[in-house]
């Protein structure tokens, strides 16, 4: 029964397949919410809450987790000792080793394990292989750097007995003072409290036990538990054993064994992060109430096609990474698990004076982290600003790859582009409409029966003569490949998969079966070295046949998704390479499969010849580490206004948890939109950092060039603002390479200090240009309130009007307007020439426009290489600051690279690239009746132009801002120069 129940999602594509006619109509699809656990519904999560519940309501409640002050041991940065947990009613207890690692970065990181009991004291149950020792593997997939241990760390003497403290971090100003009993740990910065553990007693490892066999009582799904009296409170065992949803049974052979903690963020209102949800930036509280949630952030990867608005149900990915914020400051933890997790949030104001009634007193925001299985595990972070919290965490996870330019350009796919003779014949559309696009994608239907590596002979005869025709405009075919490999007998992928015993087990050891769009199917298990290494073979030129260097790849249905699994993924019980169990790493699962597929690019156009590009992989699940991967988008969206809306906090939220190279399908996957929506999500798209347009089988076709006038005219203004901003969003791309900077931005990380922008989730920065975006999200909206956190002067991007923060502003935006602002103190480099593809404009001239604010001084950054290779890291790169001065009167163009080997080279190359035009928006009136500048090239007339160039100048008009242009300075990109005005 509950088998078919699951193949809802693969029976739903077979319909759209075959359903011609359903092409006209749009069904109204929500999230089906029986198929996905509820808190209650899941064993660990249901116990913690209710361990939390007892512990809060009893006054006296007391953690029964000691610090055995005689095993504290601190050596050169690294504080070991043994936790105790007492069980009750007996004279047991269970030992769990503690290691506190104080990193050189200011980092710290708590462990707690589990010691290993004799042998045959707990058996495991006799059906099961799997592995009996706590999931230690997370960080050999997540951390990549960052873990140098701190020699400046030391004990502070003055700890009073039964606590340690540790001074450590710059400056030695932060401090961890660990409490013995009960243990908990309190990290101060400068002498104040900004994090603590276990403070509410809410430490929970349960603890591995024999299964004591009782005599069975019948419980059927939904009745009341069995509750028995074992640990120090009341425990509901009945899912101790085995547990039962939606017709799957997850056998559990090692028992109870979550883990949990209490950590609260004192005198912070606002914690960011856990992506992904489909919610608000700054995350809710969960535990009931108006305008609350009633169930905690759940996380575990899972394929909720159709999802619903405002939840904090499970998505696709995990990171399980969360920022509080407060005016000023922000520190941030990390909890390094990848087992299925639940993090509640509640609030609490407290008040000096209790006759103020709460107004005016402090909100903390205590959050309570449950994972099923694995260590305890996290690392924390102390600012005190946005950046060093999200870069201290980038420098452990690894910061994002810097990606090829062209797919940060834009992205035309639909499920599907049925032949290779229509794949050209789009292609050919968008030229004819002069629409800019750089990559055309290929869904599913291009497979020989959804078998990867393979083409379908009748559409798809010729696929290389394909990719030549788009090559010939630098353009780029992507193609889906997933982890389900069809289970046909004489298919070679599945007979390698098989007889090399490279795919995922059942519990009993047996190759696990399963259906997914082949129907049935195995999933190759990239937990092991041998089936990575064998994923790669797959992607040689001479293997997979018809596929050229400009192809690359996008993964999906890696959570993974399974039809007929518990909640459409992979039974718990699975086992994978080393007999870990599939409960242990679900959530690491995505990444393995992205990172084996990312490799496999590499090493394909490695061994091709001496010049590798930079693989592009798209992917649906991730984890903490993702990002140095490649993409991601936010999954199966609704052509429905509430999820473009919805798009925008979701791409954010991404963007400061380390992931920043995000989208959504932008006109949205299920459903038709309208043109007024289509429209509008071309130009939220456009500030989206994966820029792609997607769309259901059962869709419209809806390329831009058949959205008729005036709709197509609007959506290219959208591409051409989009494709001109490129060196803008390159930058930043490469600073978000480089620190872990997010690259679009909300208000709370550009203006820490303002809190009352704190919560505000629908406008962005652009790297650190200080353009300011709010696309329109909302139907038949023609004017949008941008709120300005700062005492600047903003002005429109297309006119110059002028707006004064702090405060709102109303900015007009008719259908054709992207309400989009520049603020004062910035320069921002465009590219003006319209091509067709981003490769093409390589070699095109530079625009800066300096944006004058309150200062009168401006300063921006452009970095360059060839967007594709890796001879940037042997300096084939240009990285300039420009600055403009108001007390010298000039703008100069100053070099931060670190040049290398390849430096001369490349500046060679870009000799003739070179800056073509400056746009001064607010310009001084001094200069109304000037007519030229002075400019001088480094090296001198030799080497560049020296001399003059002519300005112009408009004067101020209305409430628009004066401004001047320089034409042709003549000066070159990648040299030093000076212009004086
Ligand atoms: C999943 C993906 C979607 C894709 C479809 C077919 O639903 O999320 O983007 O088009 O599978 O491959």
């Amino acid at each position: 029964m509950n088998w078919i129940n699951g193949l809802g999602r693969g029976w739903k594509a077979l319909v759209a397949v075959a359903c011609v006619l359903c092409l006209l109509v749009t069904p109204a699809v929500t999230v089906k919410h029986e198929n996905f656990k509820t808190c209650d519904q899941s064993g660990f999560c249901r116990r913690n809450r209710a361990y939390a519940d007892t512990a809060l309501s009893n006054s006296k409640w007391q953690s029964p987790y000691t610090l055995d002050s005689s095993t504290v041991k601190f050596d050169k940065g690294i504080l070991t000792g043994v936790v105790d947990k007492k069980i009750t009613n007996t004279d047991q207890t269970v030992r769990l080793p503690l290691k506190v690692t104080f990193h050189e970065s200011g980092t710290a990181r708590v462990t707690i394990d589990e010691e290993k009991r004799q042998k045959g004291e707990i058996e495991l149950r006799h059906d099961s292989k799997a592995r009996k020792e706590r999931y230690n593997e997370a960080e050999k997939w997540a951390i990549v750097g960052g873990t140098v241990v701190s020699t400046g760390a030391a004990l502070n003497k003055d700890a009073e007995k039964g606590s340690t403290r540790v001074m450590y971090g710059p400056g030695s100003k932060f401090e961890a003072i660990i409490q013995h009993a009960p243990f908990g740990v309190q990290f101060k910065r400068d002498g104040e409290t900004q994090i603590k553990l276990n403070d509410r007693g809410l430490m929970n490892m349960e603890h591995w036990r024999p299964k004591v066999d009782k005599p069975e009582t019948e419980q059927k799904e939904g009745e009341e538990a069995v509750v028995a009296e074992s640990d120090n409170i009341a425990e509901d065992e009945s899912t101790w054993w085995d547990e039962s949803f939606g017709g799957n049974t997850d056998s559990k052979p090692r028992g109870p064994e979550a883990v949990a903690m209490d950590i609260e963020f004192p005198a912070y209102q606002y914690v960011y992060g856990a992506a992904s949800h489909a919610g608000p930036l700054a995350l809710k509280e969960t535990r009931g109430g108006d305008g609350k949630y009633s169930d905690p952030y759940r996380l575990y990867n899972s394929d909720v096609f159709e999802y619903e608005m405002d939840s904090p149900m499970t998505l696709y990915g995990a990171i399980p990474f969360m920022q509080a914020q407060k005016k000023d400051s922000a520190v941030g933890v990390f909890w390094l698990n990848a087992a299925e997790t639940w993090i509640d949030i509640t609030k609490s104001t407290s008040s000096a004076n209790p006759l103020s009634l709460g107004i005016g007193g402090t909100t903390s925001t205590d959050t309570h982290w449950i994972s099923e299985s694995g260590l305890l595990d996290l690392f924390i972070f102390l600012g005190p600003t946005p950046q060093d919290v999200i870069g201290a965490y980038g420098e452990l996870t690894g910061y994002t790859q810097l990606p090829q330019q062209f797919s940060i350009a834009h992205h035309q796919c639909r499920w599907n582009y049925v032949t290779d003779e229509d794949v050209k014949d789009v292609d050919r559309k968008f030229d004819k409409s002069k629409i800019p696009y750089d990559v055309i994608w290929l869904d599913i239907e291009y497979t020989d029966g959804k078998k990867y590596f393979t083409w379908d002979p009748m559409t798809f005869p010729d696929p290389i003569n394909m990719q030549k025709q788009l090559d010939e405009h630098q353009r780029k075919l992507v193609a889906i490949i997933d982890p389900h490999i069809k289970n046909e007998g004489g298919y070679s992928v599945v007979d390698e998969l098989k007889s090399k015993d490279l795919a995922i087990k059942n519990k009993d050891g047996n190759i696990y079966e399963g259906w997914c769009w082949p129907g049935s199917s195995h999933w190759i298990d990239c937990f092991n070295p041998k089936a990575r290494e064998w994923w790669k073979t797959l992607f040689r030129y001479d293997k997979f046949k018809g596929t050229a260097k400009n192809m690359f790849i996008w993964n999906d249905m890696n959570e993974p998704s399974v039809f007929n699994g518990p909640e459409t993924t992979a039974p718990k019980d699975l086992l994978h390479h080393g007999n870990w169990e599939h409960r242990d790493l679900h959530n690491i699962n995505g990444m393995t499969f992205v990172n084996a597929t990312y490799d496999a690019i590499l090493s394909r156009d490695k061994d091709e010849d001496k010049h590798p590009i930079r693989p592009f992989v798209l992917t649906r699940s991730f984890y903490a580490g993702s990002q140095r991967l490649g993409a991601m988008w936010t999954g199966d969206n609704q052509a429905a206004w509430p999820h473009l809306e919805a798009s925008i906090p979701m791409v954010l939220s991404m963007g400061i948890s380390g992931f920043p190279f995000a989208g959504a399908d932008v006109g949205g996957f299920f459903g038709n939109p309208s043109k007024e929506l289509l429209a509008r999500w071309y130009q939220a798209g456009a500030f989206y950092p994966f820029f792609r347009a997607h769309a259901h089988i059962d869709t419209r076709r809806r390329e831009p060039y058949l959205a008729g006038e005036p709709y197509t005219q609007i959506i290219s203004q959208a591409l051409r603002l989009r494709y001109s901003l490129l060196p803008a969003w390159y930058t930043a791309f490469h600073e978000a390479s480089t620190t872990g900077a997010p690259i679009v931005r909300p208000n709370y990380y550009v203006h820490p200090s303002d809190e009352k922008g704190f919560a505000i989730d629908d406008q962005l920065y652009l790297g650190s240009t200080g353009l300011l975006a709010k696309p329109v999200t909302k139907e038949g909206q023609e004017s949008q309130d941008i709120y300005l956190a700062d005492k600047e002067k903003y002005f429109d991007y297309f006119d110059f009007w002028q707006y004064e923060g702090p405060g709102t502003v109303s900015v007009a935006a008719p259908l054709d307007t992207i309400p989009l602002l520049m603020q004062g103190g910035n320069i921002i480099p465009r590219r003006e020439r319209p091509r067709r593809s981003s490769g093409l404009m390589k070699y095109d001239p530079i625009t800066l426009v300096v944006v004058l604010g309150n200062s009168g001084d401006a300063e921006g950054t452009l970095y360059l290489d060839d967007g594709e290779s890796y001879e940037y890291q042997s300096g084939a790169y240009i990285h300039r600051r420009f600055k403009y001065s108001t007390s010298t009167s000039s703008l100069t163009s100053e070099d931060v690279s670190s040049p290398g080997k390849k430096t001369k080279e490349y500046l060679k190359l870009m000799e003739k690239v070179r800056v073509e035009r400056i746009v001064v928006v607010n310009a001084p009136e001094g200069w109304s009746g000037k007519k030229e500048v002075e400019v001088a090239e480094e090296g001198g007339a030799k080497s560049g132009k020296s001399g003059k160039a002519e300005l112009e100048w408009h004067g101020k008009v209305e409430g628009k801002a004066a401004w001047a242009v320089v034409r042709d300075p003549g000066v070159r990109v990648g040299e030093g120069w000076k212009i004086q005005f």
